[in-house]
């Protein structure tokens, strides 16, 4: 199985954050690397593609995401599992939290992508996102909030890190 990490990030949190989650996941990962040196080709190689992208400009991608996407938007994807995960900010941006993740799924759900990695609103106060699943149950992917909850980030990644290699497992047992 190949699984690549690909982020984004403004002021490097959702950085760090690909790179503990890259540590935790250690030599499962082929790839960690700026969603600038990763094509929308380029990930259809891999199986898994895990993204970080945090969300900027109230309710819109971080900077270096949107022409991406606009690949991503026109490719078949119905081979490749996704999982979002990504800093923002809840209190200052309640209502546009971690949009980032729903912009992104938006493009590629119709395209076939599959995901896993979804994480429960609890915990969070917050009061809208784009981001949000299963009657607003869940997030599409895990947030990350360095900016008012950072003691909680470390703790967040390696139960989400988890959580994915559990449900890879279910998806492809001989993972
Ligand atoms: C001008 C501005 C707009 C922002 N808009 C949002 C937003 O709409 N939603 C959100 O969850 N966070 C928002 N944030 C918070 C950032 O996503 C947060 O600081 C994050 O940690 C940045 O991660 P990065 O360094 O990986 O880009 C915003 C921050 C700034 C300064």
């Amino acid at each position: 199985m190949r699984m690549a990490i690909v982020w984004g990030s403004t002021t490097g949190n959702t950085e760090v954050a690909a790179e503990k989650l890259h540590a935790i996941l250690g030599d499962k990962v082929e790839v960690c690397c700026n969603v600038d040196d990763l094509s929308a080709d380029d990930m259809l190689g891999f199986d898994v593609v895990l993204i970080g992208a945090s969300t900027w400009d109230i309710g819109e991608l971080q900077y270096d995401w949107p022409p991406r996407v606009t690949e991503m938007s026109e490719r078949d994807w119905s081979k490749v599992t996704f999982g979002f995960f990504g800093c923002g900010d809840a209190h200052h941006y309640d209502d546009t939290f971690v949009d980032a993740f729903g912009i992104i799924w938006e493009q590629i759900e119709p395209k076939g992508a599959k995901l896993i990695g979804r994480w429960p609103v609890e915990g969070y106060e917050f009061s809208d996102s784009r981001s949000l699943c299963n009657d607003r149950q869940q997030f599409l992917g895990l947030p990350l909030d360095d900016d008012n909850e950072a003691e909680l980030t470390d703790q967040r990644i390696e139960a989400w890190a988890e959580q994915i290699q559990r449900e890879l497992a279910e998806l492809s047992p001989s993972v």
